[in-house]
Protein backbone atom coordinates (compact mmCIF):
# COMPACT_ATOMS: atom_id res chain seq x y z
CA UNK A 1 0.00 0.00 0.00
CA UNK A 2 1.46 3.56 -0.56
CA UNK A 3 3.30 4.78 2.51
CA UNK A 4 1.18 8.54 2.08
CA UNK A 5 -1.97 6.69 3.32
CA UNK A 6 0.02 5.65 7.07
CA UNK A 7 1.42 9.11 7.12
CA UNK A 8 -2.73 10.05 6.31
CA UNK A 9 -3.60 8.33 9.16
CA UNK A 10 -0.77 9.62 11.79
CA UNK A 11 -1.84 12.62 10.11
CA UNK A 12 -5.73 12.57 11.52
CA UNK A 13 -4.62 10.82 14.54
CA UNK A 14 -2.32 14.03 15.50
CA UNK A 15 -5.28 16.54 14.49
CA UNK A 16 -7.63 14.38 17.14
CA UNK A 17 -4.90 14.60 19.79
CA UNK A 18 -4.54 18.48 19.17
CA UNK A 19 -8.59 18.66 19.42
CA UNK A 20 -8.68 17.03 22.46
CA UNK A 21 -5.85 18.53 24.19
CA UNK A 22 -8.17 21.67 23.43
CA UNK A 23 -11.14 20.28 24.38
CA UNK A 24 -9.72 19.35 27.66
CA UNK A 25 -9.11 22.87 28.80
CA UNK A 26 -12.98 23.44 29.77
CA UNK A 27 -14.53 20.57 32.31
CA UNK A 28 -17.98 20.88 30.19
CA UNK A 29 -15.97 19.61 26.62
CA UNK A 30 -13.40 17.15 28.98
CA UNK A 31 -15.23 14.62 27.79
CA UNK A 32 -15.13 15.06 24.54
CA UNK A 33 -11.62 16.09 24.11
CA UNK A 34 -10.66 12.52 26.49
CA UNK A 35 -12.69 10.63 23.50
CA UNK A 36 -11.06 12.27 20.58
CA UNK A 37 -7.25 11.44 22.69
CA UNK A 38 -8.86 8.02 23.02
CA UNK A 39 -9.56 7.74 19.14
CA UNK A 40 -6.46 9.23 17.93
CA UNK A 41 -4.68 6.72 20.01
CA UNK A 42 -6.09 3.90 18.71
CA UNK A 43 -6.33 4.84 15.15
CA UNK A 44 -2.34 5.63 15.99
CA UNK A 45 -2.28 1.29 17.41
CA UNK A 46 -4.23 0.55 14.42
CA UNK A 47 -1.85 2.53 11.53
CA UNK A 48 1.12 1.09 13.09
CA UNK A 49 0.22 -2.09 13.28
CA UNK A 50 -0.95 -2.03 9.28
CA UNK A 51 2.31 -1.40 8.33
CA UNK A 52 4.41 -3.88 10.02
CA UNK A 53 5.61 -6.30 7.72
CA UNK A 54 4.55 -10.29 10.12
CA UNK A 55 7.16 -12.49 9.13
CA UNK A 56 6.52 -14.99 10.94
CA UNK A 57 2.91 -15.57 12.63
CA UNK A 58 4.22 -15.54 16.46
CA UNK A 59 4.97 -12.00 15.86
CA UNK A 60 1.62 -11.26 15.28
CA UNK A 61 0.35 -13.15 18.38
CA UNK A 62 3.16 -11.52 20.44
CA UNK A 63 1.93 -8.26 19.60
CA UNK A 64 -1.70 -9.39 19.70
CA UNK A 65 -1.31 -10.90 23.24
CA UNK A 66 0.83 -7.67 24.66
CA UNK A 67 -2.44 -5.43 23.32
CA UNK A 68 -5.00 -7.81 24.78
CA UNK A 69 -3.27 -8.21 28.07
CA UNK A 70 -2.37 -4.58 28.59
CA UNK A 71 -6.05 -3.35 27.34
CA UNK A 72 -7.52 -5.95 29.96
CA UNK A 73 -5.00 -5.10 32.94
CA UNK A 74 -6.03 -0.87 31.98
CA UNK A 75 -9.76 -1.98 31.77
CA UNK A 76 -9.33 -3.44 35.43
CA UNK A 77 -7.61 -1.13 37.32
CA UNK A 78 -9.57 1.66 35.92
CA UNK A 79 -12.52 0.04 36.45
CA UNK A 80 -11.76 -1.14 40.19
CA UNK A 81 -9.74 2.24 41.43
CA UNK A 82 -11.66 4.61 43.35
CA UNK A 83 -11.26 8.17 43.19
CA UNK A 84 -9.20 8.67 46.25
CA UNK A 85 -6.52 6.43 44.34
CA UNK A 86 -6.74 8.09 40.99
CA UNK A 87 -3.66 10.79 41.39
CA UNK A 88 -0.92 7.18 42.18
CA UNK A 89 -3.35 6.01 39.29
CA UNK A 90 -1.71 8.46 37.46
CA UNK A 91 1.56 8.23 39.15
CA UNK A 92 1.96 4.95 38.04
CA UNK A 93 0.85 5.46 34.40
CA UNK A 94 3.51 7.93 34.04
CA UNK A 95 5.69 6.04 35.24
CA UNK A 96 4.39 3.23 32.74
CA UNK A 97 5.01 5.70 29.80
CA UNK A 98 8.48 6.50 30.78
CA UNK A 99 9.46 2.65 30.77
CA UNK A 100 7.72 1.71 28.01
CA UNK A 101 9.55 4.57 26.09
CA UNK A 102 12.57 3.42 27.69
CA UNK A 103 11.99 -0.24 26.73
CA UNK A 104 11.21 0.61 22.94
CA UNK A 105 14.80 2.29 23.03
CA UNK A 106 16.51 -0.16 24.62
CA UNK A 107 15.83 -3.14 22.65
CA UNK A 108 16.29 -1.20 19.18
CA UNK A 109 20.00 0.06 20.33
CA UNK A 110 20.48 -3.82 21.63
CA UNK A 111 19.45 -4.72 18.47
CA UNK A 112 21.43 -2.78 16.71
CA UNK A 113 24.33 -3.61 18.53
CA UNK A 114 23.49 -7.41 18.33
CA UNK A 115 23.55 -7.56 14.46
CA UNK A 116 26.00 -5.14 14.04
CA UNK A 117 23.66 -3.18 11.83
CA UNK A 118 24.97 0.26 13.92
CA UNK A 119 28.31 -0.22 11.80
CA UNK A 120 26.29 0.92 8.38
CA UNK A 121 24.76 3.96 9.88
CA UNK A 122 26.76 7.23 8.81
CA UNK A 123 28.74 9.63 10.93
CA UNK A 124 26.04 12.06 11.89
CA UNK A 125 23.25 9.38 11.65
CA UNK A 126 25.53 7.25 14.58
CA UNK A 127 25.89 9.83 16.76
CA UNK A 128 21.83 11.62 16.28
CA UNK A 129 20.65 8.00 16.85
CA UNK A 130 22.94 7.02 19.85
CA UNK A 131 21.79 10.78 21.30
CA UNK A 132 18.47 9.73 21.19
CA UNK A 133 19.03 6.50 22.71
CA UNK A 134 21.27 7.82 25.61
CA UNK A 135 18.23 10.61 26.36
CA UNK A 136 15.96 8.58 26.07
CA UNK A 137 16.91 5.52 28.43
CA UNK A 138 17.98 8.71 30.79
CA UNK A 139 14.46 10.29 30.99
CA UNK A 140 12.56 7.32 30.47
CA UNK A 141 14.17 5.24 33.50
CA UNK A 142 14.30 8.84 35.78
CA UNK A 143 10.31 8.79 35.07
CA UNK A 144 9.83 5.15 36.08
CA UNK A 145 11.87 4.84 39.47
CA UNK A 146 10.72 8.75 40.05
CA UNK A 147 6.84 7.90 39.31
CA UNK A 148 6.94 5.00 41.36
CA UNK A 149 8.38 6.39 44.35
CA UNK A 150 6.13 9.58 44.05
CA UNK A 151 3.05 7.02 43.80
CA UNK A 152 4.36 5.40 47.14
CA UNK A 153 4.65 8.97 48.95
CA UNK A 154 1.19 10.09 47.39
CA UNK A 155 -0.29 6.46 49.38
CA UNK A 156 1.93 7.18 52.49
CA UNK A 157 3.58 4.16 52.46
CA UNK A 158 4.13 0.80 51.14
CA UNK A 159 2.91 -2.29 52.34
CA UNK A 160 5.82 -5.43 52.37
CA UNK A 161 4.69 -8.70 53.75
CA UNK A 162 2.07 -7.55 55.12
CA UNK A 163 4.19 -4.40 57.36
CA UNK A 164 3.65 -1.17 56.39
CA UNK A 165 6.85 1.14 55.48
CA UNK A 166 6.24 4.73 55.63
CA UNK A 167 7.26 6.19 52.51
CA UNK A 168 10.77 8.53 53.54
CA UNK A 169 11.23 12.32 52.38
CA UNK A 170 14.79 12.62 52.70
CA UNK A 171 17.78 15.25 51.04
CA UNK A 172 19.98 16.76 52.71
CA UNK A 173 22.29 19.60 50.85
CA UNK A 174 25.30 17.39 50.16
CA UNK A 175 22.58 15.01 48.12
CA UNK A 176 22.27 17.43 45.17
CA UNK A 177 26.11 16.37 44.67
CA UNK A 178 25.34 13.29 44.39
CA UNK A 179 22.97 13.74 41.47
CA UNK A 180 24.82 16.28 39.68
CA UNK A 181 27.94 13.47 40.22
CA UNK A 182 25.34 10.64 38.56
CA UNK A 183 24.20 13.17 35.97
CA UNK A 184 27.71 13.96 34.82
CA UNK A 185 28.15 10.38 34.83
CA UNK A 186 25.48 9.52 32.54
CA UNK A 187 26.78 12.19 30.01
CA UNK A 188 30.01 10.71 30.35
CA UNK A 189 28.72 7.54 29.27
CA UNK A 190 26.52 8.53 26.59
CA UNK A 191 29.78 10.10 25.40
CA UNK A 192 31.46 6.68 25.87
CA UNK A 193 28.74 5.19 23.64
CA UNK A 194 29.21 6.89 19.98
CA UNK A 195 32.80 6.06 21.28
CA UNK A 196 32.42 2.70 21.39
CA UNK A 197 28.61 2.28 19.55
CA UNK A 198 29.75 -2.11 19.63
CA UNK A 199 29.52 -2.10 23.58
CA UNK A 200 26.28 -2.34 24.92
CA UNK A 201 27.65 -2.19 28.83
CA UNK A 202 27.65 1.84 28.84
CA UNK A 203 24.07 1.76 27.75
CA UNK A 204 23.56 -0.81 30.68
CA UNK A 205 25.18 1.58 33.02
CA UNK A 206 23.51 4.45 31.94
CA UNK A 207 20.13 2.64 32.40
CA UNK A 208 21.32 1.80 35.91
CA UNK A 209 22.75 5.01 36.99
CA UNK A 210 19.12 6.78 35.69
CA UNK A 211 16.78 4.26 37.96
CA UNK A 212 18.78 5.45 41.26
CA UNK A 213 18.97 9.22 39.63
CA UNK A 214 14.91 8.88 39.49
CA UNK A 215 14.64 7.71 43.00
CA UNK A 216 17.07 10.96 44.50
CA UNK A 217 15.42 13.23 42.54
CA UNK A 218 12.10 12.69 44.32
CA UNK A 219 13.37 11.36 47.42
CA UNK A 220 13.86 14.90 49.11
CA UNK A 221 10.05 16.15 47.55
CA UNK A 222 7.81 15.65 49.97
CA UNK A 223 4.71 17.46 51.82
CA UNK A 224 2.73 20.14 49.97
CA UNK A 225 4.88 20.02 46.93
CA UNK A 226 4.18 16.60 45.53
CA UNK A 227 1.78 17.78 42.77
CA UNK A 228 4.96 19.66 41.22
CA UNK A 229 6.62 16.77 41.14
CA UNK A 230 3.69 14.73 39.89
CA UNK A 231 3.57 17.13 37.20
CA UNK A 232 7.16 16.89 36.28
CA UNK A 233 7.15 13.08 35.78
CA UNK A 234 4.03 13.70 33.31
CA UNK A 235 6.03 15.92 31.18
CA UNK A 236 8.99 13.68 31.79
CA UNK A 237 7.02 10.87 30.48
CA UNK A 238 6.01 12.73 26.98
CA UNK A 239 9.34 13.92 26.58
CA UNK A 240 11.14 9.93 27.06
CA UNK A 241 8.10 8.94 24.06
CA UNK A 242 9.34 11.93 21.66
CA UNK A 243 12.85 10.64 21.97
CA UNK A 244 11.48 7.35 21.31
CA UNK A 245 9.83 8.87 17.97
CA UNK A 246 12.77 9.96 16.64
CA UNK A 247 14.85 6.69 17.37
CA UNK A 248 12.35 4.54 15.71
CA UNK A 249 10.94 7.06 13.10
CA UNK A 250 7.38 7.28 14.14
CA UNK A 251 5.62 10.77 13.99
CA UNK A 252 3.14 10.33 15.82
CA UNK A 253 4.96 9.36 19.02
CA UNK A 254 7.03 12.82 18.50
CA UNK A 255 4.11 14.69 18.01
CA UNK A 256 2.25 13.35 20.94
CA UNK A 257 4.94 12.54 23.14
CA UNK A 258 6.03 16.76 22.28
CA UNK A 259 2.55 17.64 23.15
CA UNK A 260 2.78 15.76 26.80
CA UNK A 261 5.75 16.60 27.49
CA UNK A 262 4.85 20.27 26.83
CA UNK A 263 1.56 20.50 28.34
CA UNK A 264 3.21 18.64 31.57
CA UNK A 265 5.14 22.11 31.25
CA UNK A 266 2.72 23.67 31.69
CA UNK A 267 1.12 22.27 34.20
CA UNK A 268 4.12 22.03 36.65
CA UNK A 269 4.45 26.09 36.05
CA UNK A 270 0.84 26.42 36.76
CA UNK A 271 1.36 24.56 39.84
CA UNK A 272 4.44 25.94 41.07
CA UNK A 273 2.50 29.05 40.72
CA UNK A 274 0.23 27.53 42.92
CA UNK A 275 2.53 26.76 45.64
CA UNK A 276 4.16 29.97 44.84
CA UNK A 277 7.55 28.15 44.79
CA UNK A 278 10.45 28.23 42.25
CA UNK A 279 10.51 25.09 40.44
CA UNK A 280 14.10 25.00 41.22
CA UNK A 281 13.39 25.62 44.80
CA UNK A 282 11.44 22.44 44.33
CA UNK A 283 13.99 20.19 42.72
CA UNK A 284 16.71 20.94 45.10
CA UNK A 285 16.01 22.15 48.33
CA UNK A 286 13.41 19.38 50.74
CA UNK A 287 11.01 21.80 51.71
CA UNK A 288 8.55 18.56 53.25
CA UNK A 289 10.23 16.57 55.65
CA UNK A 290 8.53 13.23 56.39
CA UNK A 291 7.53 14.25 60.31
CA UNK A 292 4.09 15.10 60.45
CA UNK A 293 3.26 17.84 63.58
CA UNK A 294 2.30 16.39 66.79
CA UNK A 295 -0.84 17.95 67.85
CA UNK A 296 -1.34 19.07 71.49
CA UNK A 297 -3.89 21.34 71.42
CA UNK A 298 -7.63 20.45 72.03
CA UNK A 299 -11.11 22.01 70.86
CA UNK A 300 -14.90 21.51 71.79
CA UNK A 301 -16.53 20.28 68.87
CA UNK A 302 -20.36 21.81 67.44
CA UNK A 303 -23.08 19.35 66.59
CA UNK A 304 -25.11 19.74 63.33
CA UNK A 305 -28.17 21.79 65.13
CA UNK A 306 -25.49 24.52 66.19
CA UNK A 307 -24.07 24.43 62.94
CA UNK A 308 -27.59 24.91 61.00
CA UNK A 309 -28.95 27.24 64.04
CA UNK A 310 -25.85 29.56 62.82
CA UNK A 311 -26.60 29.13 59.24
CA UNK A 312 -30.03 29.91 59.12
CA UNK A 313 -30.60 33.58 57.89
CA UNK A 314 -26.85 34.22 56.44
CA UNK A 315 -26.53 36.15 52.95
CA UNK A 316 -23.50 34.78 51.83
CA UNK A 317 -21.96 31.32 51.96
CA UNK A 318 -18.37 30.16 50.60
CA UNK A 319 -17.81 26.19 50.56
CA UNK A 320 -14.17 25.21 50.59
CA UNK A 321 -13.97 21.46 49.86
CA UNK A 322 -10.76 19.96 50.31
CA UNK A 323 -8.98 15.60 50.51
CA UNK A 324 -11.36 14.97 53.19
CA UNK A 325 -14.53 15.73 50.78
CA UNK A 326 -13.03 12.95 48.13
CA UNK A 327 -12.52 10.50 50.57
CA UNK A 328 -15.85 10.58 51.67
CA UNK A 329 -17.47 11.17 48.82
CA UNK A 330 -19.91 13.84 50.40
CA UNK A 331 -19.73 16.48 47.50
CA UNK A 332 -23.98 15.50 46.69
CA UNK A 333 -24.71 16.37 50.78
CA UNK A 334 -22.52 19.30 50.20
CA UNK A 335 -24.74 20.31 47.08
CA UNK A 336 -28.05 19.43 49.23
CA UNK A 337 -26.65 22.03 51.69
CA UNK A 338 -26.16 24.43 49.14
CA UNK A 339 -29.48 23.80 47.76
CA UNK A 340 -31.09 24.48 51.19
CA UNK A 341 -28.94 27.72 52.07
CA UNK A 342 -30.02 28.81 48.38
CA UNK A 343 -33.50 28.39 48.75
CA UNK A 344 -33.60 30.66 51.49
CA UNK A 345 -31.78 33.57 49.98
CA UNK A 346 -28.04 32.69 50.38
CA UNK A 347 -25.37 32.98 47.64
CA UNK A 348 -23.16 30.08 47.70
CA UNK A 349 -20.21 29.88 46.35
CA UNK A 350 -17.22 27.32 45.93
CA UNK A 351 -13.74 28.40 46.66
CA UNK A 352 -11.20 25.76 44.80
CA UNK A 353 -7.66 25.99 45.77
CA UNK A 354 -5.57 24.88 42.96
CA UNK A 355 -3.91 22.15 44.88
CA UNK A 356 -7.17 20.73 46.88
CA UNK A 357 -7.26 16.73 47.23
CA UNK A 358 -4.85 14.63 45.51
CA UNK A 359 -4.18 15.57 41.59
CA UNK A 360 -5.00 18.87 39.42
CA UNK A 361 -9.06 19.41 38.91
CA UNK A 362 -9.79 16.82 41.98
CA UNK A 363 -12.06 19.25 43.51
CA UNK A 364 -13.97 20.01 39.91
CA UNK A 365 -14.36 16.71 39.36
CA UNK A 366 -16.09 15.62 42.33
CA UNK A 367 -18.29 18.92 42.01
CA UNK A 368 -19.55 18.13 38.19
CA UNK A 369 -20.27 14.53 39.35
CA UNK A 370 -23.03 16.29 42.02
CA UNK A 371 -24.33 18.78 39.09
CA UNK A 372 -22.72 21.54 41.06
CA UNK A 373 -23.08 24.12 38.24
CA UNK A 374 -19.41 25.43 36.99
CA UNK A 375 -19.74 28.91 37.09
CA UNK A 376 -20.03 28.74 41.02
CA UNK A 377 -16.55 27.29 41.38
CA UNK A 378 -14.43 30.32 41.94
CA UNK A 379 -10.81 30.30 41.47
CA UNK A 380 -8.31 30.90 45.05
CA UNK A 381 -7.41 34.38 44.39
CA UNK A 382 -11.06 35.37 42.97
CA UNK A 383 -12.74 34.12 46.20
CA UNK A 384 -9.94 35.61 48.11
CA UNK A 385 -11.21 39.08 47.81
CA UNK A 386 -14.90 37.75 48.95
CA UNK A 387 -14.11 36.26 51.68
CA UNK A 388 -14.16 39.54 54.14
CA UNK A 389 -18.04 39.45 52.95
CA UNK A 390 -18.61 36.24 53.68
CA UNK A 391 -20.85 34.78 56.85
CA UNK A 392 -19.95 31.10 57.07
CA UNK A 393 -16.88 29.40 55.08
CA UNK A 394 -17.87 25.71 55.25
CA UNK A 395 -14.20 23.75 55.14
CA UNK A 396 -15.10 20.65 53.92
CA UNK A 397 -12.22 18.08 54.56
CA UNK A 398 -9.75 20.80 53.55
CA UNK A 399 -6.60 20.90 55.88
CA UNK A 400 -3.26 22.95 54.26
CA UNK A 401 -5.39 25.07 52.06
CA UNK A 402 -6.72 26.96 54.25
CA UNK A 403 -3.88 26.53 56.67
CA UNK A 404 -2.48 29.83 58.14
CA UNK A 405 0.55 28.62 58.76
CA UNK A 406 1.16 29.17 54.75
CA UNK A 407 1.46 32.56 55.51
CA UNK A 408 4.53 32.28 57.77
CA UNK A 409 8.50 31.78 55.81
CA UNK A 410 9.05 28.70 57.44
CA UNK A 411 7.54 25.24 57.69
CA UNK A 412 6.72 22.69 54.50
CA UNK A 413 3.81 25.69 53.83
CA UNK A 414 5.70 27.96 54.30
CA UNK A 415 4.55 30.70 51.15
CA UNK A 416 1.91 28.14 49.32
CA UNK A 417 -1.37 30.83 48.96
CA UNK A 418 -4.09 29.77 51.02
CA UNK A 419 -7.90 30.33 50.58
CA UNK A 420 -8.65 32.65 53.08
CA UNK A 421 -10.92 30.78 55.39
CA UNK A 422 -10.16 32.69 58.52
CA UNK A 423 -11.64 36.13 57.09
CA UNK A 424 -14.89 35.20 56.99
CA UNK A 425 -17.43 35.93 59.94
CA UNK A 426 -17.73 32.39 61.26
CA UNK A 427 -16.00 29.28 59.55
CA UNK A 428 -17.25 25.59 59.91
CA UNK A 429 -14.72 22.97 59.62
CA UNK A 430 -16.03 19.27 58.69
CA UNK A 431 -13.09 16.62 59.46
CA UNK A 432 -12.76 13.59 62.08
CA UNK A 433 -10.21 14.89 64.15
CA UNK A 434 -7.80 17.87 64.43
CA UNK A 435 -5.11 15.37 62.75
CA UNK A 436 -2.63 17.16 60.06
CA UNK A 437 -2.79 17.58 56.85
CA UNK A 438 -0.95 16.19 53.94
CA UNK A 439 1.94 18.51 54.77
CA UNK A 440 2.28 17.30 58.21
CA UNK A 441 1.42 20.91 59.64
CA UNK A 442 -0.76 21.71 62.87
CA UNK A 443 -3.55 24.23 61.98
CA UNK A 444 -4.58 27.03 64.31
CA UNK A 445 -7.29 27.96 62.64
CA UNK A 446 -9.35 25.26 63.96
CA UNK A 447 -8.68 26.48 67.00
CA UNK A 448 -10.24 30.13 67.07
CA UNK A 449 -12.93 31.38 68.82
CA UNK A 450 -14.93 31.63 65.53
CA UNK A 451 -14.49 27.83 64.38
CA UNK A 452 -16.50 25.84 64.70
CA UNK A 453 -15.71 22.02 64.30
CA UNK A 454 -17.71 19.41 63.15
CA UNK A 455 -15.82 15.88 63.93
CA UNK A 456 -17.05 13.11 62.03
CA UNK A 457 -17.25 11.61 58.66
CA UNK A 458 -17.48 14.22 56.01
CA UNK A 459 -20.69 12.24 54.52
CA UNK A 460 -22.46 11.37 57.53
CA UNK A 461 -21.55 15.24 58.84
CA UNK A 462 -22.91 16.54 56.11
CA UNK A 463 -26.03 14.20 56.01
CA UNK A 464 -26.87 15.30 59.37
CA UNK A 465 -26.06 19.01 58.70
CA UNK A 466 -28.91 18.58 55.92
CA UNK A 467 -31.04 17.35 58.06
CA UNK A 468 -30.97 19.70 60.77
CA UNK A 469 -31.32 22.26 58.18
CA UNK A 470 -34.57 20.83 56.81
CA UNK A 471 -35.99 20.59 60.59
CA UNK A 472 -34.88 24.52 61.37
P1 LIG B 1 -5.27 17.95 53.23
O1 LIG B 1 -4.39 19.02 53.72
O2 LIG B 1 -4.64 16.73 52.67
O3 LIG B 1 -6.25 17.54 54.42
C1 LIG B 1 -7.33 16.70 54.20
C2 LIG B 1 -8.08 16.53 55.48
O4 LIG B 1 -9.20 15.71 55.18
C3 LIG B 1 -7.30 15.80 56.55
O5 LIG B 1 -6.74 16.70 57.49
C4 LIG B 1 -8.30 14.84 57.16
O6 LIG B 1 -8.52 15.15 58.52
C5 LIG B 1 -9.59 15.11 56.37
N1 LIG B 1 -10.30 13.86 56.06
C6 LIG B 1 -9.78 12.70 55.65
N2 LIG B 1 -10.74 11.78 55.53
C7 LIG B 1 -11.91 12.39 55.87
C8 LIG B 1 -13.24 11.96 55.93
N3 LIG B 1 -13.62 10.70 55.65
N4 LIG B 1 -14.18 12.86 56.31
C9 LIG B 1 -13.84 14.11 56.62
N5 LIG B 1 -12.58 14.57 56.58
C10 LIG B 1 -11.62 13.71 56.21
O7 LIG B 1 -6.30 18.48 52.12
P2 LIG B 1 -6.30 19.76 51.20
O8 LIG B 1 -6.60 20.99 52.00
O9 LIG B 1 -7.19 19.40 50.08
O10 LIG B 1 -4.82 19.92 50.69
C11 LIG B 1 -4.26 19.08 49.71
C12 LIG B 1 -2.83 18.73 50.08
O11 LIG B 1 -2.38 17.65 49.25
C13 LIG B 1 -1.89 19.88 49.85
O12 LIG B 1 -0.85 19.83 50.79
C14 LIG B 1 -1.34 19.56 48.44
O13 LIG B 1 -0.10 20.15 48.16
C15 LIG B 1 -1.21 18.06 48.53
N6 LIG B 1 -1.21 17.41 47.21
C16 LIG B 1 -2.04 17.88 46.24
C17 LIG B 1 -2.00 17.31 45.01
C18 LIG B 1 -2.86 17.93 43.95
S1 LIG B 1 -2.34 17.99 42.45
N7 LIG B 1 -4.02 18.44 44.26
C19 LIG B 1 -1.16 16.21 44.73
C20 LIG B 1 -0.37 15.72 45.78
C21 LIG B 1 -0.40 16.33 47.02
P3 LIG B 1 -9.04 14.02 59.55
O14 LIG B 1 -8.08 12.89 59.44
O15 LIG B 1 -9.05 14.69 60.87
O16 LIG B 1 -10.42 13.63 59.09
Amino acid sequence: MDPAIWDIGYLIASILFILGLKKLGHPRTAPTGNLYGAMGMLLAVIVTIAQMDFGATDTLLIIGAGLGLGALIGYVMAVRVQMTGMPEMVALFNGFGGAASALVAASEVFKLIDSGEWSDLGWLELRVAWIAIGLSALVGWVTLTGSLLAMMKLKGGVEIFGTWYRTPTWGPEWLNYIKALILISIIGLLYMTIEQPGNQDYVIAIIALSSILGILFVLPIGGADMPVVVSLLNSLSGIAAAFTGFIIGNNVLIIAGSMVGAAGLILTNIMCKAMNRELIDVLFKSFGGSDKEQVTRTKVGSDPEEVAMVCDGISKCVIIPGYGMAVSQCQHQVREFADILEANGCEVKYGIHPVAGRMPGHMNVLLAEASVPYEKLIEMDDINSEMGECDVALVVGANDTVNPAARSDEGPLAGMPIIDADKAGVVVIVKRSLSVGYAGVDNDLFYEDKTMMLFGDGKQMMTELVSSMKEL
